[in-house]
């Protein structure tokens, strides 16, 4: 079964994009490594919502996750033009079940906000890990958008200091309640302790 994870970037005052949806903020921190290889070495397949796919063009990678089976959670119709990606139409309960029956690896949930918290309150989201630009962009896109819902505990499972003054922060989310959710106990990432 598939843990579903999250591997995001942020600024120090919680944001995912500037105002305009924009990561150029991001583009110094790119020689910083928070660990990325060994993560995506995991990861099988990449879930991200439409924005977030639409976007990746204008970054100027090409499609960076090559190998790595993709869906893509939009309402339109159409068809991705790379291998292995699937415009994803029936819904995120559908989507996790099919996510936890994959046995190839964990399940990346790359962004946007939306989709990331989404997958946190239907308490699909496993783990966390959140890197830390130490900059406050003052305006943008949140990171988990403000909702009404009970307060949620995560668990702090590694921390690491990392150049430029970037902070990796790894947490696992406790099942919603008794009996639901995962059924694999996410252990230590190795991250080293600050
Ligand atoms: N800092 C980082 O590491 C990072 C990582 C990824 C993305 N980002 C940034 O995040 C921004 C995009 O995030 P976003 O939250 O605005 O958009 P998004 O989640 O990427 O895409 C939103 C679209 O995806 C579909 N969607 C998302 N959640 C859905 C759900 N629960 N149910 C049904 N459809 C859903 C809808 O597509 P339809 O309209 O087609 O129905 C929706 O309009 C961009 O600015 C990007 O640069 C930052």
């Amino acid at each position: 079964m598939a843990l579903i994870r999250g591997f995001i970037a942020s600024s120090l005052d919680g944001r995912v994009a500037d105002a305009g949806g924009g990561v150029e903020w991001l583009a110094p921190f790119r020689k910083v490594d928070p660990g990325y290889g060994a993560f995506i070495d995991d990861v099988g397949t990449v879930v991200m919502g439409r924005r977030t796919y639409d976007l990746i063009p204008s970054l100027g990678t090409g499609w960076p996750y090559a190998g790595k089976r993709g869906f893509v959670v939009t309402s339109r119709r159409g068809d991705p033009v790379q291998r292995g990606v699937r415009f994803w139409r029936e819904g995120l309960p559908d989507l996790i079940e099919r996510l936890r029956d994959l046995d190839d690896g964990d399940a990346w949930v790359v962004g946007g906000a939306g989709l990331l918290a989404a997958f946190a309150e239907a308490g699909a989201l496993d783990r966390l890990s959140l890197l830390i630009a130490p900059v406050l962009l003052g305006e943008g896109l949140r990171l988990f958008p403000e909702r009404a819902g009970a307060p949620r505990g995560l668990v702090l499972r590694g921390t690491a200091s990392l150049a430029m003054g970037v902070v990796r922060l790894d947490y696992e989310l406790p099942p919603l309640r008794a009996g639901r959710g995962r059924g694999r106990t996410a252990g230590s990432q190795g991250v080293a302790e600050v």
